[in-house]
Formats: structure tokens, sequence, C-alpha cells
């Protein structure tokens, strides 16, 4: 059996704030990071070990927060670098880590270094992105790519008469991380907030920081043209190596996100030993186990894919590397929506939960999920903010026809703004997030009934569920450090897997139907010799090797 390494980010839990959603303290709309503060001990009270903030620094929102206009402070809306102090002092009071959303692919068209460099092209900060001429006597962009959020990749400068390269939108212009004196920048920011006493990073669309040398046309897709040049790019290994130096003068962690990138790269990318570049990756396979490729394009829930993939990660980085466990975060659209069952919210919200947290790697839990909030309806495309949901409009209406009311029809099933409602702490207006007469965007009405003051009070809520998931989890090695293997392979109803570390075993049982399905254990299992460990429905008759499930029941037991 592989050999596993222990470490303390493989035995924590993370919970993810997107501050501007979370608790407004200041009565404007804004969620803000004294709203953070007020709520420490309601995130200790998850039994999780840190938080990840989803960018915090100074920003002109038009990809809320992804577009950096300052790496060095906070973005005035949520506060002040003492206020995010007060909240790094209480985190670690409380035993809990933080870790920073470090987004160095590309910088906001308002960041000095852009503006800088637009100016002139002989400033030094003109080759800290990527400026070329044009095609065609300068009427053509320098090549065909297309960008993630907004059309094609480069923006026309006038007044220097060249093309900028954005990947995102034109507010997101890339750094061009071949330039050693980016690369030293980006060390700065590392340090920087490790010096202030953060524990670690999670690394927005770190796999994209390396281009194709001499940016050639890419092959023809509707949105990102051009992506098989930068997905993994010829330096991207070196320049995380030279990150990860920096990293390790210092305790601390890293997750990067890596859109596309491979099961094979991932493990190159976490194994552990020399080389290793990044603690986890995050992942999207598992995403898309009901659309294709992305989550826009909508297929129905198909459980044998997902099985499939979360199978391969788990086997692929058991003893290598390690997985990052999520279901949920900003920018996908609430999964009890998307693979569980409104009509069974809590109880489709609680095997969901059983399912990702019981398998080997980290789990992180995204703000609202604990609660199981879902997507909200929203009937007019001005109360959106995103500048995806704008360019997605434009495509379904311009390619494909759509009218505005099969547009947003579909926008309540996947965009992912569906997770940037404001959190619901109470049924009092607003739902407890803010004081101001309109929050800064909807709120889901369902408010009066999901909010964290009704879980609370609910000893069976899904809040309490997740409390008991993440506490069974730190307790027992064998659900941190176990093994992964599937039964039941084939099923289209039941996902199930044992863990085993030494000695121990556990065996997880999930139920994706409302019907009732019959389970029978796998060979070399006798329930009754276990112990029902957790569970979302209570379990009487422990004497028997098979029965039938309840709607979305799920149980793990344990064998010692
Ligand atoms: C990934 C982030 O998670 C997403 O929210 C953002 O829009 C893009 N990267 C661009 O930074």
């Amino acid at each position: 059996m592989a050999e596993i390494k222990k470490h303390w980010y493989k035995e924590m839990s993370v919970y993810q704030i997107w501050t501007r959603s979370f608790c407004d303290s200041n009565g404007d709309g804004i969620g803000d990071l004294p709203g953070v503060y007020s709520k420490l001990d309601y995130i200790k009270s998850l039994g999780v070990d840190g938080i990840w903030f989803s960018p915090i620094f100074p920003t002109p929102n038009a990809d809320y927060g992804y577009d950096v206009s300052d790496y060095k402070n906070i973005n005035p809306e949520f506060g002040t670098l003492d206020d995010f102090k007060m909240i790094l002092e209480g985190a670690h009071e409380r035993g809990m880590r933080v870790f920073m959303d470090l987004v160095v692919n590309h910088t906001s068209d308002e960041h000095e270094w852009f503006k800088e460099g637009a100016k002139d092209v002989n400033s030094p900060y003109h080759d800290y992105y990527f400026w070329r001429k044009g095609r065609k006597n300068g009427k053509k962009p320098p090549n065909n790519w297309l960008s993630v959020f907004e059309g094609g990749a480069w923006e026309y400068n006038k007044d220097i008469d060249e093309y900028y390269l954005h990947v995102f939108a034109k507010k997101q212009p890339d750094l061009n991380m071949d330039n050693p004196k980016v690369r030293e920048e980006v060390k700065s920011i590392i340090r920087f907030w490790l010096d202030m006493g953060v524990d670690g990073f999670r690394e927005d669309v770190i796999t994209f920081i390396s281009k194709d040398e001499g940016l050639p046309n890419g092959f023809p897709l509707p949105i990102a043209t051009g992506v098989e040049h930068y997905k993994h790019g010829p330096h991207l290994e070196e320049y995380l190596d030279e990150f990860r130096a920096v990293q390790e003068e210092y305790d601390c962690f890293v997750v990067g996100e890596g859109p596309q990138t491979t099961l094979k790269d991932a493990v190159n990318f976490c194994s552990e030993g020399p080389g290793k570049k990044l603690d986890m990756l995050i992942s999207f396979d598992h995403m898309n186990a009901d659309c294709f490729a992305v989550d826009w394009i909508k297929t129905p829930f198909n459980l044998r894919k997902l099985k499939k993939t979360f199978d391969k990660w788990q086997t692929a980085m058991y003893g290598r590397g390690w997985n990052c466990l999520y279901i949920e975060n900003h920018d996908h659209a609430r999964i009890i929506d998307r693979y569980g069952d409104l009509n069974y919210r809590v109880e489709s919200g609680k095997m969901l939960a059983t399912m990702y947290t019981m398998q080997c790697g980290t789990p992180f839990i995204y703000q609202g999920q604990e609660i199981g909030m879902t997507n909200i309806e929203i009937n007019n495309i001005n109360d959106y903010k995103d500048v995806m949901t704008f360019n997605n409009y434009r495509l379904f209406k311009n390619i494909l026809h759509y009218s505005e009311e099969k547009f947003l029809k579909l926008s309540s099933q996947v965009n992912r703004e569906n997770a940037r409602t404001p959190v619901q702490w109470n049924s009092e207006k607003n739902a407890g997030f803010t004081t101001a007469d309109k929050a800064w965007f909807n709120i889901n009405p369902n408010y009066t009934d999901i909010n964290v003051e009704a879980a609370e009070k609910d000893e069976n809520s899904l809040l309490n569920y997740y409390r008991k998931l993440i506490k069974f989890r730190k307790e027992n090695e064998v659900c941190i450090y176990g093994d992964f293997k599937q039964h039941y392979k084939f099923s289209k109803d039941l996902f199930v897997y044992e863990r085993n570390y030494e000695g121990k075993r556990m065996l997880v049982v999930c139920s994706f139907s409302a019907k009732p399905v019959h389970f029978k254990a796998p060979e070399g299992f006798e329930l009754s010799k276990g112990k029902v460990a957790v569970s979302n429905y209570e379990v009487t008759d422990t004497s028997l090797n098979n029965f039938m499930t309840r709607p979305y029941e799920a149980r793990a037991y344990l064998f010692d």
C-alpha cells in the first residue's frame, strides 16, 4: 500500500468566503471584513480549520475582485488592512488558518503597472503585459484568440497603436510572466502576505500563466480560442517551482486552480518530494456531471459520469498528491439544484455532503452551502451583475437565438451568480445580511425558510449535519488518510465506496435516488459488525446486511 505522508493541510477542512455577499456590517448593502469578523465564532463552530478569502484587494469590480488594482491592500468597500489583521488574529486565536487568493495571471487595467505601461512603450511596465502590433497594418488583432468573458482576447489602444492580451475580461490584462521582473513582483506579493501571517494561497487560474512563444493562432471555438496555447504553457512548471521556492520558506499551503488541467499533470504538480509544485489542485472534472465541458451547456445529471471522475482522481492521487474536495464555490450554481433534489433539499444536501467530504482529500465548504442555499430566479437580465452572464447572454441570443425568457430560465439553473446571492442569516429584512434598504445583489426570497438562525435551532438541519461530518472526519484517520475503492461502479443510483487505513475501514453508501434502491453490503463487509458513524436518517435495524434506501439516504459505516 502507498505510504501517506501526514500534514496539517491534509487534516483540515476549509470554509470559503466571498466577502461581498457574506455579511454587511456598515449598512451599505455590501458584505465587508468587519462583517466577517463578527461571524468568526460561527465559522469556527462549523469545525473548520481554515478560511479561504476570494480576493479582497482593491478592484474596480470588473470581475468582483478577480481584477486586482493593488495586491498589497484591502478593497475599501470591504474595510482596511487593520480590519484584515483583526481577522487574521481572530482566526488564529480560534485555531483557524487564513488563505488568500493570489490572482496573478492578470491584473486589473486600473493597476498602476498597466496604466504606466499603456502610456509609453518605453516604460519598464510596458513589458509587464502582452502588447503587440496588429496584423494587416494594425487593423486586425495580433492573433485569433477569443477571451473567456468578452469576445476577442485583444484590446486596441490607439495612443500607442498596440493591442494588449486579455484571456478573461477586457479589464483583466494578462501579465507577461516571461518577464523576470513580473515574477519578482509575484514573489514580493507572496512574501507580503506570508510575512503578515497569512497561511497560504489559492492561486487563481495559475496553470494559465505561461503562454506559447509567438502566441500562435488557436483552434476556433465559441469562447477561449487559443486556450491550447496557455492551458499548460512551456514555462508553467518552471514558474510554479520559482514561486514554490519562496512559499517553502514558510509553513504555508497552496492550492492551485487548474481549469482543463489533466489528471496526469495534476498528479505531477502535487506529488510529494522534490519538484512538488502545489499541495492540491482545484480540478473541474467532477463539476461536469450535468453539463458538457462548461456549466452552461446543460445535460441531464449523470451519476456514473460523476463517479467515474471521482474514482479516477481518488485513485490516481492516493499516495502521490492530495485532492481538493469541493462541490460548490463562487463559480458554480448551487449543488442541490444540480446534483441533488429540491423536493428533498435537506436529505439530498446531506447525502451530497457525505458523498464528497468522506473521500480522500481536503474538503472546502462554500458560504451558504452548509445551510443548503439554492439557486435564485431572476426575471430581469439587468438584475444580474457578472461579466460572464452578459457575455453568455450575447452568445445565447446571437448564436442560439435564445429569447430573454429562455435565457433567464437556463441562467437560473447554471449561472455562477446563483452562488453569489447574500448569505441568509435569519428571516428578518434582507435575510439579516444588511441593514441597508437593498443589498448589492438580489436576496433569494426563500431566506424566510432557509437561513442560519433556523438551521441552528433544528438539531437535524443540514448545518448541524455538516458539523457532524467535519468532526467525524477530524477524529478518524481512516477518513483522512484511508485509500479509496469504489463498489457498485455501474449503478445509476448508488455511490458506494470504502476507505482503509491501518486496519480501520469505512464504508460510505449514498443514494442519488428518491426511490427505494436495494443495497447489499459488498463482499467482505458485515454491516452488523460496523457502527453507523454518520447518516442522514435514523438507522434502527443494524442486524441486516442489506436494506432498501430511503430518499437520498447516506450512511458512513465505521469498522474497527
Ligand atoms: C477563476 C475564478 O475563480 C473566477 O471567479 C474568475 O472569474 C476567473 N478565474 C478569472 O480570474
